[in-house]
C-alpha cells in the first residue's frame, strides 16, 4: 500500500510538471484526485488494512493528496499568467481602447427644477424644509384654517387613509396631504419665527385624470415670517422666482384669489412667453396663472405657536409640474408619472 501510494504521488507531480494545458491539468485532477482517481480508491480502501496499520498509511495517502493537489493549483495559476500576458501581448491588443459605454442616468425634469430652486432661494437666505407625504388632516387642513365644515376642503379632493366610517373631524384623521402647505405649520412651530423656508414635494389629489391633472403632483412652498413683511416681499419673490425658472423676466399681474390659510390672498399672473397676440397654452388671454400667495392668517401663525401681533409674513405655493411644463412645452401632465423612457431621455443629463 505504501509502494502504491509513493508511486502515485511521483506520478502525478511529474504528470502536473509537464501540463502545459489548463486540460491536462482537468486531467490529473480527475484522474487521481476524482471520485474514481487512484488516490481516492486508495483511501477507501483503508478499511480493509488491519487496525494497526491504518493511522500510518492514511496520514501518508492524505499527504500525497494535499501534495498533488497543491502542485496543481500552483501551475493551474501560472499557466492563467501565462494565457493572460500572451493575450495582452498578442498583435491587435489595443489596452487604451475605450470600453463598452454605460448608459447614463439622467435627472427627472421635475428633479432639476427643483434642484435648481433650492440654489435659488438657498442663495437668499432660505432653508429647506420637508414634511410626511401622509400627513395629519390637523395639518393639511385645521392649522390652515381650514375646519371640518369649510367648502374649500372640497375643492381638494382628498385622499382619504382614514376610512369616511373612522373619521371624527377632530384633525386626527390621515389624509395624503392634498398640498405641500401643511410643511407651513411644522416649519413654524419646529423653527418658530422670523423664517425663510421652500418645501418643494410631492402632493395628492383624487382627480378625474386629464392633460392638466394628476392625482400625484408637484409643488413648492414658499413662507417667510418676520417682522413687517408685506405684499412688496412677496412680490418680488415670486418674480425672482419666475425669473429663476423661465431664465427671462416676465411681466406679471397679481389678482385676488382665495384661500383660507393667506389674507389677502392673490393669484400672480405671467405674460404668456410663448406669444404676442394669445395662443393655445395662455387660451387667448395673453396671461398665464402661474402661482397663489398671500399674507400669513393670523390664525395660522397662531396655531403655529407665533405670536401675530409682532409677525407677518407671505406664502406662496408654486406648481411645480406646472412651471416644468411652461418651461419644456410639455403638453401633457401624465407624462411626469409615467415611466416613460423615451419621455425622459429628451432632457439634459
Ligand atoms: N396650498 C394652495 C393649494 O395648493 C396654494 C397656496 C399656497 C395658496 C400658499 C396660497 C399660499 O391650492
Amino acid at each position: 500500500m505504501r509502494e502504491r501510494l509513493e508511486e502515485l504521488r511521483g506520478e502525478g507531480l511529474a504528470a502536473v510538471e509537464v501540463a502545459s494545458t489548463e486540460d491536462d491539468l482537468r486531467e490529473v485532477e480527475v484522474g487521481l484526485l476524482g471520485r474514481k482517481g487512484g488516490i481516492t480508491a486508495a483511501l477507501k480502501a483503508l478499511g480493509k488494512l488491519p487496525p494497526e496499520e491504518r493511522p500510518l498509511i492514511g496520514q501518508l495517502a492524505n499527504e500525497v493528496k494535499v501534495a498533488i493537489q497543491g502542485a496543481i493549483d500552483v501551475k493551474r495559476s501560472t499557466l492563467g499568467q501565462a494565457a493572460l500576458s500572451a493575450e495582452l501581448s498578442g498583435e491587435g491588443f489595443d489596452a487604451t481602447l475605450p470600453g463598452p459605454a454605460l448608459p447614463g442616468g439622467g435627472q427627472h425634469p421635475i428633479q432639476a427644477i427643483t434642484r435648481e430652486l433650492e440654489d435659488l432661494f438657498l442663495s437668499m437666505g432660505f432653508r429647506i424644509a420637508d414634511g410626511p407625504e401622509v400627513e395629519l388632516e390637523e395639518n393639511n387642513f385645521d392649522a390652515l384654517n381650514i375646519p371640518t365644515d369649510h367648502p374649500a376642503r372640497e375643492s381638494h379632493d382628498t385622499i382619504w387613509i382614514t376610512p369616511e366610517s373612522q373619521r371624527q373631524g377632530d384633525g386626527r384623521g390621515v389624509v395624503l396631504r392634498t398640498h405641500t402647505s401643511p410643511v407651513q405649520v411644522r416649519a413654524l412651530r419646529e423653527y418658530g419665527a422670523p423664517l425663510r423656508v421652500v418645501a418643494p414635494g410631492r402632493v395628492f389629489r383624487q382627480e378625474a385624470l386629464d392633460a392638466t391633472h394628476e392625482h400625484t403632483f408637484h409643488q413648492m412652498e414658499g413662507l417667510v415670517v418676520d417682522k413687517g413683511v408685506g405684499v412688496g416681499h412677496m412680490l418680488h419673490a415670486m418674480n425672482t422666482l419666475i425669473e429663476g425658472v423661465m431664465g427671462r423676466k416676465l411681466e406679471t399681474r397679481l389678482r385676488p384669489g382665495f384661500f383660507p390659510f393667506v389674507e389677502p390672498g392673490f393669484e400672480l399672473d405671467a405674460r404668456c412667453p410663448f406669444c404676442q397676440d394669445g395662443c393655445s397654452v395662455c387660451k387667448g388671454s395673453r396671461w398665464i396663472e402661474l402661482m397663489p400667495g398671500g399674507l400669513v392668517h393670523p390664525h395660522v401663525l397662531e396655531s403655529a405657536g407665533v405670536d401675530s401681533s409682532e409677525y407677518s409674513g407671505y406664502a406662496f405655493g408654486l406648481g411645480l409640474s406646472r412651471i416644468v411644463m411652461l418651461r419644456y412645452g410639455i403638453d401633457d401632465i401624465r407624462w411626469f408619472m409615467s415611466g416613460s423612457l423615451d419621455f425622459l431621455r429628451q432632457f439634459p443629463a
